[in-house]
């Protein structure tokens, strides 16, 4: 072996390898070159085992290089006509798309959010793990409160932050409702403001058709200066028919919520009978959905607003339990099931 017989065989590579126009082409030039028996550059390797020190330094680097560059060369070709080869059957029927349909609990979520945007709203997000603090001590609702019985849930295993720890012993939990972002929203705003709040809750429950222990809940918050009961019997109102219908009534009866004060909830006239008596209504002709009231003044307090200078309502209520009425669904843990013969019923109009 020497330079010039090196050279060669590259060239003639080279040479073959500018010729070679189909698969079969390319393999008889591996054979020809590198093929372990009768390939020309592996006899060049053979030939090397035999070199002493000095001829191994010199044609180590080279037969390495040339052997390399060959087998780049074959294997890039060898791709390049492996993809061209593949053809395209144009006369096979296209696999129709099949583009999915949204879950009903969003098609509701996002149609109740169109209503409220349509009037001013804005759209906030609060944290699904929360402290104690702003769960329920906040929102007037400190350790030793009875409410707190009607809202158990999952506490965790966590060090509550140092930034939201405002109490000795208070622990993390997934938020019982969306209420929690009320204190957190307005340490940060200034009112007015008027915003609702999508998101999932989470309660400690024994589950049967109508509980799951968790589920899609909306919050909404309106504050300002001189905001009263009128405006949020109003508000609630047009939202409702908004989302059910013009035909829909609403009525509010008063209730007991301890972060508002006077507190209410909202029925609607019963979407199955429209309002005649049925077994969903018991035979009232309403349903009760929704919980609101005025602002407490401790929950101003808890979020540093000066006392007495602004006012405000809130509201919320399940999105979950709402698009079980409003679809007739019998049982609430289709939800969560992913059983496409249930999903795919529901398609966006
Ligand atoms: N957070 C309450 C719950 O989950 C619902 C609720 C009632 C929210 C009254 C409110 C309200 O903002 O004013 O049961």
């Amino acid at each position: 072996m020497n330079d010039h017989e090196i050279e060669k065989l590259k060239s003639d590579f080279e040479q073959d390898f500018s010729e070679a126009g189909n698969m079969d082409a390319l393999q008889a030039l591996r054979n020809k070159y590198i093929g372990r028996k009768e390939g020309q550059l592996s006899r060049f390797f053979e030939e090397f085992k035999n070199l002493d020190i000095e001829g191994k330094k010199k044609f180590g680097p080279l037969l390495n290089a040339l052997k390399e560059s060959v087998e780049n060369n074959l294997n890039q070709a060898e791709s390049r006509f492996a993809d061209a080869g593949q053809k395209v059957d144009m006369s096979v029927a296209a696999i129709p798309a099949s583009p999915g349909s949204l879950h009903p609990i969003s098609l509701l979520q996002k149609q109740i959010e169109e209503v409220f945007l349509g009037l001013g709203f804005d759209i906030e997000l609060s944290p699904e793990i929360d402290s104690e603090y702003y769960n329920f001590d906040s929102l007037n609702m400190p350790d030793s409160h009875p409410a707190r019985d009607s809202q158990d849930t999952f506490y965790l295993d966590l060090e509550t932050p140092k930034e939201v720890r405002r109490r000795v012993g208070e622990r993390m939990l997934l938020r019982t409702q969306i209420s929690n972002m009320q204190v957190r929203y307005m340490e940060n705003h200034n009112p007015p403001f008027s915003i609702i709040v999508p998101g999932r809750v989470y309660r400690n429950e024994a589950l049967d058709a109508s509980h799951e222990h968790s589920y899609q809940y909306m919050e909404g918050v309106v504050v300002g200066p001189g905001v009263n009961f009128a405006q949020m019997a109003w508000t609630l109102d047009y939202a409702m028919k908004g989302i059910f219908g013009e035909s829909v009534k609403t009525k509010l009866l008063p209730s007991y919520f301890p972060f508002v004060e006077p507190g209410a909830e909202l029925a609607i006239s019963c979407l199955v009978c429209g309002g005649k008596g049925c077994a969903v209504c018991k035979h009232t002709g309403w349903v009760e959905i929704l919980g609101c009231g005025m602002i407490h003044k401790h929950v101003f307090q808890s979020a540093g607003y000066p006392p007495g200078e602004y006012q405000g309502f809130a509201f919320g209520f399940g999105i979950s339990r709402l698009t079980l009425m409003k679809y007739a669904i019998p049982d609430i843990r289709f939800f969560a099931e992913n059983d496409l013969r249930f999903l795919k019923q529901f398609k966006q109009s």
